[in-house]
């Protein structure tokens, strides 16, 4: 335990628990892509596929207690990616303060700003998402288990796209940027891959953004309804 603590409070310690926590929060990214294509299927197909994933394992689990269980782990990587940032990037402020007078390496600093207000921003999209689509606060007719009504009806608004699509280009940068740093934190550097990091990271974000956006242009382009 004291050796995991240790190594928390160390720089290498810090970026592998953002890279872990990322990790798992991106194989929920990429599950959740092709679930929501799963809306080309129709409305039974959809609403049945979301029913199965709230009550996933029950009766052996409680009706809902897969849910509330992923619920609580993406929760708890979404609060240590946070964490681990914001511990990151006071530490580096704080030693290029001491260091130097002006930034030298401007492609860096510019991928960590991208990285920083992109994250903010996918935080603030995914709290009105849940709004949007599971709660149903910020939606204008919510039926909660009839999914794909919710689907379509939310996404009529080209305004409700425009957020949607702004969203998904902030979480493309910013996975295309995580998956590159990723791999260099969990050690994937040796020459021979070291040259496909960045390809293989952008085929990823290209794919995930391009997934995401299909279904709800599909809606307000009137493919689906
Ligand atoms: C165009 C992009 C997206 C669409 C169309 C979409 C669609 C949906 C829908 C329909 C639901 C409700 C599912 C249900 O009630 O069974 C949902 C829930 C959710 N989505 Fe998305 N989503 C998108 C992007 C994202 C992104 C990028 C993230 C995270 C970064 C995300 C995170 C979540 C979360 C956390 C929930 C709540 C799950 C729960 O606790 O029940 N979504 N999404």
């Amino acid at each position: 335990m004291r050796r995991v603590a240790t190594l928390y409070r160390s720089t290498v310690g810090k970026k592998i628990l953002m890279a872990l926590s990322g990790l798992l929060l991106f194989l929920f990214i990429i599950g959740h892509m092709l679930g929501n294509l799963k809306v080309f299927e129709g409305p039974d197909a959809f609403n049945a596929y979301a029913e199965g994933i709230r009550t996933f394992g029950y009766p052996f689990l409680p009706e809902y207690g897969f849910l509330w269980l992923a619920r609580l782990v993406l929760l708890g990587a979404v609060g240590l990616h946070i964490l681990a940032a914001v511990q990151l990037w006071q530490r580096s402020r704080g030693a290029r303060a001491r260091k130097y007078r002006k930034e030298t390496n401007l492609s860096f600093s510019y991928a960590s700003r991208t990285m920083r207000w992109g994250g903010v921003l996918i935080f603030l999209f995914v709290v009105y998402h849940i709004l949007h689509m599971t709660t149903g606060q910020a939606h204008p007719d919510f039926v909660y288990g009839d999914v794909y009504a919710n689907f379509i009806i939310g996404f009529q608004s080209p305004l409700v796209v425009g957020f949607y699509l702004v969203a998904q280009v902030a979480l493309c940068l910013h996975l295309y940027h995580g998956i590159w740093s990723m791999t260099q934190s969990v050690g994937a550097t040796h020459p021979k891959y070291d040259r496909m990091r960045r390809p293989v990271a952008g085929v990823f974000a290209t794919g995930i953004f391009i997934g995401f956006i299909i279904p709800p242009m599909a809606v307000l382009l009137g493919l689906l309804s």
